[in-house]
């Protein structure tokens, strides 16, 4: 059977790239590989991190392009490299339609909040700063909207009263790891359904 082949974008250190990197190697997430980690940031960390298992992984600077010019090059590279499925893994730029429509309800994204709450940037601190008791990362659909797609999977944690911004942000991390691979294999089964926003699993 041949593989889901799935592209990686990301602009930092690639802790979810790893996650999703490792469950593919211990056999948690079969029936997928990686092929290509794509970032907007020459010296993003996930690159090396890719590099380093073996892995085709490019840079495509946006600098001076517009968004759609950037977005042409990233497409064009995905669609080489075959990709089926792409994963936003801490990329921090936000899509234009021109990407979206390339791959229909083929794009998932990992956010570190309970959606609907806290989109955007800093989503740790300000779930913290709110002072909300209950916290952790959402995996979704990605459509046109910022953060707004249909949910795959969500983990929550409670916040501890001697947490930090900076524990809490560590211990929604930890969830985000298994979130991810965890709605990876939910949607390559192919056995679910979308009903209005919401993810319906089959098996
Ligand atoms: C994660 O918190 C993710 O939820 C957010 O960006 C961060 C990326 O971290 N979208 P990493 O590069 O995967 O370690």
């Amino acid at each position: 059977m041949s593989k889901v082949k799935l592209g990686v974008l990301l602009s930092g250190r690639g802790s979810n790239f790893i996650a999703i990197a490792d469950a593919i190697a211990d056999g948690s997430l079969p029936g997928c590989e990686i092929a290509v980690v794509l970032s907007n940031l020459t010296d993003a960390g996930g690159l090396n991190a890719a590099r380093e298992r073996g892995l085709p992984a490019l840079a495509i600077p946006g600098k001076g392009l517009t968004r759609e010019e950037h977005e042409t090059k990233l497409i064009a590279a995905l669609q080489e490299h075959g990709v089926e499925l792409v994963c936003l893994a801490g990329y921090m730029r936000i899509l234009t339609p021109l990407f979206i429509r390339a791959f229909p309800q083929k794009i998932v994204n990992i956010h570190p909040s309970l959606l609907p709450s806290f989109i955007g940037t800093h989503a740790q601190t300000q779930a913290f700063e709110y002072g909300a008791r209950v916290a952790g990362c959402t995996v979704h659909f990605v459509d046109e909207e910022v953060d707004h797609g249909v949910i795959i999977v969500q983990r929550a944690i409670e916040v501890q009263d001697e947490d930090t911004a900076e524990t809490l942000a560590a211990r929604i991390l930890v969830e985000e790891h298994k979130a991810y691979p965890e709605a990876l294999r939910r949607v390559l089964s192919g056995s679910y359904l979308i009903e209005g926003r919401r993810y319906i699993q089959r098996s």
